[in-house]
């Protein structure tokens, strides 16, 4: 049976750094009370009217050129994010428009923090049924313009940034792909972080009502999350390479989505691996959602972490609660 391999990747991320300082200016936090809990120590936001689709452009042509392809070989295109530059229709028309990519398929995913993998299990199946033969799959975020910037919001204020990332999936011609999936959800937990609004269960979609009260800014129970990400983390992982055949020792590295510096060394804790296998970026680019792991996964590549015949597993956590894991011959 034919496998698909990741064949390129790339970063986009806005040139403004905000630092912790920076937001001491505008809240009431700290840059002690931020990296302790977090890690974080900087993240980027756009200026200007940038949107989610004007940063996944840029990592989708990063990730073409570094797969030796064009738009013309592009057959199909994924778009994961949850601030999308509107309601409807999805970013990734928005993708093949600009990138001009004749009138192939544009399918948008929105599965927040895991929507990275969930959008690249899709590229994986339609490769392997020979349905597509070049897949670009782009995660992106626009976190800043729905964060609330005063002390009432600190609590995600803090937490998140903006960026993009992509991969290029095609047939794998040797030994190297996508070896195992697992993909689960949860959706008793979809309140514990959430955006409410716009919402088509109120005429009109939003009422001012609603807007005094800040429901259309995401929200979130942080202790629920941290609880639920440290214990799927490790669980998920466990099970790709258990379905895969392989154990951790023979790990190259996990890449997790970049959620929170302590979320990441409980990963690290739980695994039982030194903290080296586990790759963490988050100090500087905050959480960026659906674009954490293909800025990491590239990262990582390129500072000499991810190397050809590398066993690498990626995994992620987020709203739904929606997680997902997926283990790869590089
Ligand atoms: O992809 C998934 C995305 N979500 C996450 O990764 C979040 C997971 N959760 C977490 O990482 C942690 O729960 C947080 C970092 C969000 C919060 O840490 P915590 O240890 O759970 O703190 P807390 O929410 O219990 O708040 C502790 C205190 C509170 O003050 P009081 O009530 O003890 O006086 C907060 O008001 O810290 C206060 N606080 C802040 N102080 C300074 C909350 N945010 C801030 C802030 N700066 N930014």
């Amino acid at each position: 049976m034919i496998r698909s391999r990741i064949t390129g990747i790339g970063f986009h991320v806005p040139p403004r750094v905000v630092t912790n300082h920076d937001l001491e200016q505008m809240m009431d936090t700290t840059d002690t009370w931020i990296v302790e809990r977090t890690g974080i120590r900087e993240r980027h936001f756009v200026e200007g009217d940038v949107g989610s689709s004007d940063l996944g452009i840029e990592a989708a042509r990063k990730a073409l050129a570094d797969a030796g392809r064009t738009p013309a070989d592009v057959d199909f295109v994924i778009f994961a994010t949850t601030t999308a530059d509107w309601m409807f229709p999805g970013n990734g028309v928005i993708v093949q428009e600009k990138l001009g990519l004749g009138t192939v398929g544009a399918l948008d995913v929105r599965n927040a923090c895991s929507g990275f993998l969930y959008s690249l299990s899709v590229a994986d199946a339609f490769v392997r049924m020979g349905q597509y033969r070049c897949v670009l799959v782009i995660g992106a975020e626009v976190q800043s313009t729905g964060l609330d910037l005063r002390t009432e919001g600190r609590d995600m204020a803090v937490l998140f940034g903006d960026g993009a990332g992509a991969a290029v999936v095609e047939p794998s011609t040797d030994e190297s792909g996508i070896l195992s999936w697992s993909l689960h959800s949860e959706g008793q937990f979809a309140r514990e972080l959430w955006c409410e609004a716009p919402s088509s269960r109120v005429p009109g979609r939003v009422t001012q009502e609603m807007l005094d009260a800040g429901r259309q800014l995401p929200r979130m129970n942080g202790r629920q999350v941290f609880k639920n990400a440290t214990t799927r983390f490790p669980e998920v992982i466990h099970e790709v390479l258990a379905k895969a055949g392989h154990t951790l020792d023979e790990v190259a590295l996990v890449v997790p989505h970049q959620a929170n510096q302590r979320i990441g060394d409980a990963v690290v804790q739980r695994l039982g691996v030194p903290p080296e296998k586990v790759f963490q970026n988050v100090q500087r680019y905050g959480n960026t959602t659906a674009a954490s792991i293909p800025i990491a996964l590239t990262e990582a590549r390129d500072a000499g972490l991810v190397k050809k015949g590398d066993l690498v597993v990626l995994a992620a956590f987020g709203a739904g609660f929606a997680w997902a894991g997926t283990a790869m011959r590089w």
